[in-house]
């Protein structure tokens, strides 16, 4: 005799809601969806890599509440109300490249590019935490990242560098920012 094939409920779904990078969004998801897979497929925003699913190479790093953390070792339901950042959302205003975007270009950080949107969201946070890193302090910040292409070493001048930008863009504010404004008189050729 045949045995009949089960017929599986369809799966509870859950509401969330969360920012990433400044926008609302909410989403139906069952329990169990990790949230790297929610970025990427709820949410749209594929630029967070998905590598070993398992916490160890660092691909999928995001901040969470500013907190460098494994996407895929979160679930999408336990950000309820969080605020996220993802590699998308360290551009600055004016599509100018964050820091450490920059630095990267610069030094050439990244060869296939599959890790960098999780060494950029890695050291975006470590920078915080230690605005002026040793070179030692540089390769501890990225420890916990794994990178099969550039043996590091353009990674770890990437963060030295990256620091150096964030120092000066602190000292001196952004190039659209040192223009005075320009009163519009009938002379300047403003609206009267
Ligand atoms: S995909 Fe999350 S740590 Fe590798
Ligand atoms: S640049 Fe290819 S894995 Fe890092």
């Amino acid at each position: 005799m045949t045995s009949q094939p089960e017929i599986l409920a369809p799966e509870a779904l859950h509401h969330v809601t969360f920012t990433v990078n400044g926008a609302a969004y909410e989403i139906d998801v069952p329990a169990r969806r990790l949230l790297s897979d929610a970025l990427r497929q709820d949410v749209g925003l594929t630029g967070t890599h998905v590598g070993c699913e398992h916490g160890v190479c660092g691909a999928c790093t995001i901040l969470v509440d500013g907190r460098p953390m494994r996407a895929c070792l979160l679930l999408a339901v336990s950000v309820e109300g969080a605020s996220l950042t993802t590699v998308e959302g360290l551009t600055e205003s004016g599509d100018r490249l964050g820091p450490v975007q920059q630095a990267f270009k610069e030094c050439h950080g990244l060869q296939c590019g599959f890790c960098t949107p999780g060494f950029l969201t890695t050291i975006t946070a470590g920078l915080r935490e230690n605005p002026d890193p040793t070179e030692d302090e540089a390769r501890e910040m990225i420890a916990g990242n794994l990178c099969r292409c550039t043996g590091y070493q353009n990674i770890v001048k990437s963060v030295l560098r990256a620091a150096e930008i964030a120092g000066s863009r602190q000292a001196r504010p952004a190039e659209g920012s040192l223009v005075e404004p320009v009163e519009t008189t009938p002379e300047t050729g403003g609206d009267a």
